[in-house]
């Protein structure tokens, strides 16, 4: 991961914010392991963000999109574990990897998870449904058009998050990188939609916090 802010401020703000348990801290290590380059999994800090988000909002229907090990999704059900918890992965292989971990999770009957891939199916998922809370993190060059479809499914005070929002810091040269055009776009739809109260903050490598007015 190359991240964004100077690594002894990173690592200074990973000290003195609440700790992963020992479950979490294991799914990060393998997630690791498993694609160290891509570093795909969240960390101790956007982990501890999004459960402080949940905890303050204690949403009752959250969708994910891209689920991976399933960090994540456990992040933001410790943070409402009454809640309802869709996630929406198209990788076969770390959905049964994320299902062993939420078996040993007391939050595992709260989370639903749907192998389906976001890009063509996200109509059919978000249909007849409101979330009040939704954290996208799937496919970057997709970012525009989840955004787009989900900003309809949330009710006043539903809040959306947007992961990867800095991409490596890319936004700021997006030339002849794609997902920095398609992760640049989608920051700019979400600063540009009136509906939404923004701020797009330097967590990691950027989240994007969006509240619906
Ligand atoms: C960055 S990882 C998610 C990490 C996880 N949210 C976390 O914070 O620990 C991105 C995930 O999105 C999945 N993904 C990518 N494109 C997708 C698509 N079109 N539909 C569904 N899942 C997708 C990938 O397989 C991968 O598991």
């Amino acid at each position: 991961m190359k991240y964004l802010t100077d690594l002894e401020i990173e690592q200074y703000c990973k000290d003195h914010s609440s700790r992963e348990n020992s479950l979490l801290k294991k799914i990060r290590q393998d997630a690791f392991r498993f694609a160290p380059q891509a570093d795909m999994c969240s960390d101790q800090l956007s982990g501890s963000f999004l459960r402080n988000i949940a905890l303050l909002k204690q949403p009752k229907n959250i969708l994910e999109l891209g689920m991976f090990y399933g960090y994540s999704t456990l992040c933001m059900a410790e943070g409402s574990p009454n809640a309802k918890i869709t996630c929406v992965e198209h990788d076969g292989r770390v959905i049964n990897i994320a299902k062993d971990f939420f078996d040993a999770h007391p939050c595992n009957n709260i989370i639903n998870v749907i192998h389906a891939d976001a890009n063509t199916q996200l109509d059919e998922i978000l249909s007849n449904e409101k979330f009040d809370f939704i954290f996208i993190d799937a496919d970057k060059k997709a970012y525009v058009d989840y955004v787009k479809k989900c900003c309809n499914h949330l009710d006043t005070g539903g809040v959306l998050i947007v992961d990867n929002a800095l991409w490596r810091g890319n936004i700021l040269n997006t030339e002849n990188d794609e997902k920095a055009i398609s992760v640049d776009e989608c920051n700019k739809e979400l600063l540009n939609d009136e509906r939404f109260e923004n701020s797009l903050l330097p967590v990691r490598d950027g989240m994007h916090l969006a509240i619906r007015k």
